[in-house]
């Protein structure tokens, strides 16, 4: 059994899917072992209570600087023998210290097609805003391994969604997490805990 250790920042829908996943037997070969925020008020962190899944907030005002932070972070995803980090609407870059202490074992949901509408800067919201700023008829969602830079690991899946006329932000990212986002993440994790995905050449292989 993959034991998963889900970070969150916010409402928590993403790891609501997962749950629900695990919970209809979608996923049969992972559990949820551990929920962490970064945010006191997260929504996610009951969501995981709700379930009996251990969930604690480390947020970086508790911390002297940023690498205690993150040290704190590693220490409970180690302590919890986690065996995939699944960032699940984590609005915090992960460090270099945590990316290496597990190498392709760490997934992320970005709300986009990657490589439009991603790095530094796109996130939540601002990642719809971008799509609707530029015109774009077709977006999506990216679950992708989590490498050194920002939202640059090896593509898991993908999924489209159309933009409609007259979208705005709000309706735009309701569309991408129903049509795509709580489908495609817990099929990854679904795949990774079958053993069904490699990295070869820093690109996915999924074996079906
Ligand atoms: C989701 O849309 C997720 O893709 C996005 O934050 C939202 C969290 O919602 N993540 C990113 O933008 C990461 N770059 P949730 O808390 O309801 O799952």
């Amino acid at each position: 059994m993959l034991k998963l250790g889900v970070l969150v920042s916010g409402g928590g829908t993403n790891l609501q899917a997962i749950l629900d996943a695990v919970d209809h037997q979608v996923i049969k070969t992972a559990e949820v072992g551990l929920v962490i925020s970064n945010n006191a008020g997260a929504y996610a962190l009951e969501r995981a209570k709700n379930h009996d899944i251990p969930a604690v907030c480390i947020s970086p005002k508790n911390f002297e600087n940023r690498e205690e932070f993150h040290r704190a972070l590693l220490d409970e995803l180690q302590k919890n023998k986690v065996d995939l980090v699944v960032l699940a609407g984590f609005l915090v870059a992960v460090p270099p210290m945590i990316v290496e202490a597990y190498p392709n074992r760490i997934i992320n949901i970005h709300p986009s097609l990657i490589p439009s509408f991603c790095g530094t800067g796109f996130y939540g919201l601002r990642v719809h805003e971008g799509v609707l700023d530029r015109g774009v008829k077709v977006t999506g969602a990216t679950v992708h391994f989590v490498d050194a830079g920002t939202d640059t690991g090896p593509i898991i899946l993908q999924k489209a969604v159309e933009v409609a006329e007259g979208d705005t932000p709000e309706i735009l990212q309701r569309r991408v997490m129903e049509e795509a986002e709580w489908k495609i993440l817990p099929e990854a994790i679904d795949l990774i805990a079958n053993d069904r995905v490699q990295v070869v050449d820093g690109k996915v292989r999924i074996s079906r």
